[in-house]
């Protein structure tokens, strides 16, 4: 007899886990279905969380050979062990991922293994090992997204990776090929530069990172380059050619002209993802996707089809595991009659190279571009007494206030644990708040976020350490 739910999830990324977590706690009866053997998505299995452990330890790795002397502790050159790395990540994402099947135990989740399809609104076929059929009230497709692909460029998934391989690598590559300077290049390349490959960045555009404001992008720009990454702006890779020994790349000036060819060992492919809906048998469910393959909601995560939700990547807007998280909460509690509403204004983005960068709400190029008149407050980290006893003098707060309100608009970040001090800015944005409510709150001394403070006073009367 099939079995009968409130809710389905399809999908137990950050967007289905969270989701299901929310809609038990709402008192709803609620099942998950996934095709993988673990819980909790790209983002736990082979995304933020395995990356962020490989980002850790090569960074400590880099920091115990370079910075450990001017701090008095002599120490040999370390040396790498990178099945240890590896072993240490492998052990985070098993922790992380058990940790959601603690939780799914914990709000009597029920779980199914499987591909989950849809015949039908109010029905989910999951085919598997145990095929079976739910009968359910409502659904919530959290299915995520895969790497998008370049054309002509085969990727194997052991020399022509994408970040899934590139968090894999059994060795260092001498010789590292990235293509695409976003956020997955410039972490992963992070990565193994600090382990010792010389990478190479191949980037479409004129800049790295779009999106991120472009006085943040330049500075971030050099000091990447400092750290041994090399840039090809404004270039393409038109082909991998792959020998026994070495990858031919061919790389083409995007405004024309001659082509290049230089030799890799290892090429990441890191040029965006696309939404994931296959198996899903959307069409004869009668689901609407949109022109780039995502599935088409309204505010209220439904689509066209009554009773079918959809959330996370596979939807419009930034392709962020929060972003998914805080979809899953308001669509559980849409679903349950109340007023679930994600704040788009406000959702920070971290891009976890050393020093990190983070930034939320507008950027200085969108509010020229879009004619809003706005101030600015900056303050460069060498000015900040806890960045110096840190070695940490690199990079600056900037926050971006309305003229005549000093409403504040969008900040940017670039520095030791900016992914943790943007909530501030953050939260204050949530609340409508202007750059003197930061101004005039006490923050502790001596800490990084004084430098938040003392941006948001640049805003108005001047900051006080400089
Ligand atoms: P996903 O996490 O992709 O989960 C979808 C799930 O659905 C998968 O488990 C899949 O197996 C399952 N599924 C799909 N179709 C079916 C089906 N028919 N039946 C059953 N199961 C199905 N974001 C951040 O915010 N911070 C980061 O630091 C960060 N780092 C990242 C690093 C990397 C290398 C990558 C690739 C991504 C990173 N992201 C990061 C992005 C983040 O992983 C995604 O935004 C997030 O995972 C999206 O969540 P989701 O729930 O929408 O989908
Ligand atoms: P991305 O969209 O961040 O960057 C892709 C880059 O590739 C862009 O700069 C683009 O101009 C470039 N590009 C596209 N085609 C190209 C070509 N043919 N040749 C050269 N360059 C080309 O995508 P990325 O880095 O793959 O990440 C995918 C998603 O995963 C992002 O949208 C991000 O939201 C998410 N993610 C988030 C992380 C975080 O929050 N820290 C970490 C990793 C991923």
């Amino acid at each position: 007899m099939a079995d009968t739910f409130d809710l389905t999830v399809i999908g137990s990324g950050p967007g289905g886990y969270v989701a299901a977590i929310r809609a038990a706690q709402l008192g709803m009866k609620v099942a998950v279905v996934e095709k993988w053997p673990t819980h909790g998505g790209t983002c736990l299995n082979i995304g933020c969380i395995p990356s962020k452990a490989l980002l850790h330890a090569s960074e400590l790795f880099e920091e115990a050979g370079h910075q450990f002397k001017t701090l008095g502790i002599d120490i040999p050159a370390p040396t790498l062990n990178l099945s240890q790395m590896m072993t240490h990540k492998d052990d985070v994402v098993t922790a992380n991922v058990s940790g959601v099947d603690f939780l799914f135990k914990k709000n009597k989740i029920t779980p199914f293994r499987g591909v989950g399809s849809i015949p039908a609104a109010g029905r989910v076929l999951v085919t598997g090992e145990k095929s079976t059929t739910i009968e359910t009230r409502n659904i919530i497709i959290a299915s995520g997204s895969v790497s998008a692909n370049l054309p002509g460029i085969e990727v194997d998934e052991e020399r022509v990776v994408t970040s899934t391989g590139a968090i894999k690598l059994k060795e260092v590559p001498k010789r590292m090929l990235v293509i695409g300077a976003g956020i997955i290049g410039l972490e992963l390349g992070s990565v193994w530069a600090r382990l010792g490959a010389k990478v190479t960045v191949v980037e479409f555009l004129d800049r790295i990172v779009p999106g991120l404001d472009s006085e943040a992008a330049r500075q971030l720009q050099r000091m990447l380059q400092k750290q041994g990454l090399e840039f090809r702006l404004s270039t393409k890779v038109a082909g991998i050619e792959k020998n026994p020994g070495s990858l031919n790349a061919r790389f083409e000036p995007v405004a024309g002209g001659d082509a290049e060819f230089a030799e890799f060992d290892v090429a990441l492919v890191a040029v965006g993802r696309k939404p994931y809906t296959e198996g899903l048998g959307l069409e004869a469910a009668g689901v609407a996707l949109d022109e780039r393959g995502r599935i088409r909601t309204d505010a209220h995560y439904q689509t066209n089809v009554p009773g079918i939700y959809a959330i996370g990547d596979v939807i419009t807007g930034p392709m962020l595991a929060h972003k998914a998280e805080d979809e899953g909460i308001a669509a559980a509690e849409i679903i349950a009659g109340q007023a679930g509403h994600v704040n788009y204004g406000a959702i920070p983005s971290v891009l976890y190279t050393s020093p990190e960068v983070a930034w939320v709400g507008k950027s200085e190029d969108e509010l020229k571009a879009e004619g809003i008149e706005y101030k600015i407050g900056k303050f460069p980290f060498t000015a900040n007494g806890r960045a110096k006893a840190m070695l940490a003098t690199q990079g600056f707060v900037k926050i971006l206030a309305d003229v005549k309100t000093d409403r504040v608009l969008g900040g940017v970040i670039i520095s030791k644990n900016a992914g943790e001090m943007i909530h501030e800015i953050t939260v204050l944005m949530e609340f409508s708040g202007a750059a003197e409510d930061l101004a005039r709150t006490t923050h502790a001394h001596p800490t990084l976020s004084e430098a938040v403070r003392e941006a948001a006073l640049m805003c108005g009367d001047g900051a006080i350490h400089i």
